[in-house]
């Protein structure tokens, strides 16, 4: 099969949005991954006056994670999907979390502005076509000193992270998905990820794409070299660090196994106290 992308992607998860939450429940750590993936944006507090960016919401479970790590921050959500950002709106959520319909290639035309605090991109971007213009669009929308944080499958390049990959979606994953009719789609998921880049790669294409303190960390359990999160921020200065478009400069698995640095309340951007209408388009 060939990936899934675009219109033929938002088709396949608006059919599979109706079984989504139950399959990622039977993922052990999934929504307490994803909260992590937040913690080590290293936001202050919780996150009053700050305007989050929840990019590729699905069903909103990352942005159920922003909202628990950061309850205090004001939420835009979006996604391609009109099947699953229907299920992620009907949720109860507080006012300060809206939803918009638009892919993360149109979201100018969607009406969704910057300047945000932090964009946050759970497994999106292995699902796009082309990463590096959404890495640039995530950038652009984010203020001086910003954070980009995306959690995302990218294997560590060994051989036995691909197979432990491969055992979980052709055992589990995949018979699953099938008899609920999303075969195709969970079929574009293993393959998705075994064709994307390495995490070291994933974090010179980060690198490349303007923003610096970049960081690729591990998640525990049996996403352990299969999931990681990669932490960065947009430069205070609108040109960038040097190191910013320098070939070579790419953080290797060593630093991925670095323990996860906090980052100080310097962070903390100007507040941002408009209010959105929750659903829009
Ligand atoms: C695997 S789901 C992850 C959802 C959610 N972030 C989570 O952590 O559960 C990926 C989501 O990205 C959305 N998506 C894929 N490509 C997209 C694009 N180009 N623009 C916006 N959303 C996209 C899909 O519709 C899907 O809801």
């Amino acid at each position: 099969m060939t990936l899934l992308r675009d219109a033929d992607l938002a088709a396949a998860f608006d059919h599979a949005a109706r079984s989504y939450d139950t399959l990622v429940a039977a993922n052990p750590g999934y929504h307490a991954h994803l909260r992590r993936s937040v913690r080590r944006l290293g936001l202050p507090g919780h996150g009053a006056g700050l305007r989050l960016l929840d990019l590729g919401c699905g069903t909103g479970a990352s942005t159920a994670a922003l909202r628990s790590v950061l309850p205090a921050a004001h939420i835009t959500a979006v996604d391609a999907s009109a099947g699953m950002l229907g299920r992620a709106a009907a949720k109860p959520w507080a006012d300060e979390v809206t939803f918009v319909q638009a892919p993360a290639e149109g979201l100018a035309s969607a009406g969704v502005s910057g300047p945000f605090d932090a964009v946050f991109a759970a497994y999106l971007f292995r699902n796009v076509s082309d990463p590096d213009a959404v890495l640039a669009t995530a950038r652009d929308l984010l203020a001086p000193g910003g954070r980009l944080g995306v959690h995302e499958y990218t294997l560590s390049g060994r051989r036995a992270d691909r197979a432990v990959w491969t055992l979980v979606c052709r055992g589990l994953v995949q018979p699953t998905a099938s008899a609920l009719g999303d075969g195709e789609l969970y079929r574009h998921l293993w393959r998705s990820v075994v064709e994307f880049d390495t995490a070291e790669r994933f974090a010179g294409r980060v690198r490349a794409a303007g923003f610096e303190h970049v960081r690729a960390l591990p998640l525990p359990g049996w996403q352990t070299g299969i999931t990681h999160t990669f932490v960065a921020r947009r430069p205070e200065s609108a040109q960038g660090p040097e190191s910013a478009r320098r070939p070579g400069s790419v953080q290797g698995p060593e630093s991925a196994r670095r323990p996860e640095a906090a980052q100080g309340p310097e962070s903390a951007r100007a507040p941002q106290t408009a209010r959105h209408p929750k659903t829009t388009r």
